[in-house]
């Protein structure tokens, strides 16, 4: 189903994350080494980012690095910072001629020092990009952002600057990397592995999961209307029963 007729363009998601999994089951089922599982990853993540922006997602958030993934072997670690350096070397000049602004969401100042000042680059040659925001999460994980947020919250409460009464729910999602960011309304997951991973868990209460049994370097147009398709035949209720949507539809 990669043709357009099937889903509503005027009910796309404003914000999709994706979890990308299984470029090492990919190229170990193909014979190579993880590197170039994640290299065939990259394309992957090119081929989405053009059909988002062409079906006008505004926001694409795709987990590229999480606090966790600094326990794989140095050697794949290297590989992967290599590559995120070379791939926005390389992609920059199509980003600008897309419209495609650069954001990171994740503990940066923790990333090697190249890969900082890559992104700052990138992010800074983006930032009047109208089209399509990519957020990357690199070095991230929501359990890290949300103590970052207590401690910020409890320093501005002893210093007096806010009282406890002002904590709302906005104020905390103020306080996340993810801020001025919406929500996603979906999520999708490849590899078979139906788990969050420690990704957006207070930015998902309400979105939809997408899981497919594909790797990530199988991932493309096709599985992105796919999803998009499947998001559109769910029933949002936010809480609510069915009537109460359908009288505000
Ligand atoms: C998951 O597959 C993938 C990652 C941890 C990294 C994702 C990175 C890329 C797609 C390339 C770099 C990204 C950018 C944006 C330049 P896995 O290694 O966990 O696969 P496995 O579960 O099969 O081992």
């Amino acid at each position: 189903m990669s043709d357009l007729s099937h889903i509503d363009l005027n009910n796309i998601p404003e914000h999709i994350a994706i979890i990308m999994d299984g470029n090492g089951r990919w190229a170990k089922s193909h014979g190579e080494d993880r590197l170039f599982g994640h290299s065939k990853g990259v394309d992957a993540v090119r081929e989405t980012l053009k059909t988002a922006r062409e079906l006008n997602v505004k926001f694409l958030t795709l987990y590229a690095f999480s606090t966790e993934n600094w326990n794989r072997p140095q050697k794949e670690v290297e590989g992967l910072m290599n590559l995120l350096v070379l791939s926005l070397a390389n992609e920059i000049d199509e980003m600008n001629e897309n419209g495609v602004r650069l954001q990171t969401i994740g503990n940066i100042e923790g990333m090697p020092k190249e890969c900082q000042e890559s992104l700052r680059d990138a992010i800074d040659k983006t930032k009047s990009n109208k089209e399509i925001t990519l957020v990357l999460a690199l070095n991230y994980s929501s359990k890290w952002e949300i103590t970052e947020m207590v401690k910020t919250l409890s320093n501005k409460i002893k210093n007096k600057e806010i009282s406890e009464s002002e904590i709302t729910d906005d104020l905390i999602s103020d306080h996340l990397t993810t801020r001025r960011i919406p929500d996603p309304e979906l999520l999708i997951r490849t590899s078979g592995e139906r788990r969050v991973s420690n990704f957006l868990l207070w930015q998902i209460a309400y979105t939809e999961f997408v899981f497919l049994d594909i790797f990530w370097p199988d991932f493309g147009r096709s599985q992105l209307i796919e999803a998009i398709y499947d998001f559109q035949n769910r029933e949002r209720r936010f809480g609510m029963v069915s009537e109460q949507i359908n009288t505000i539809e």
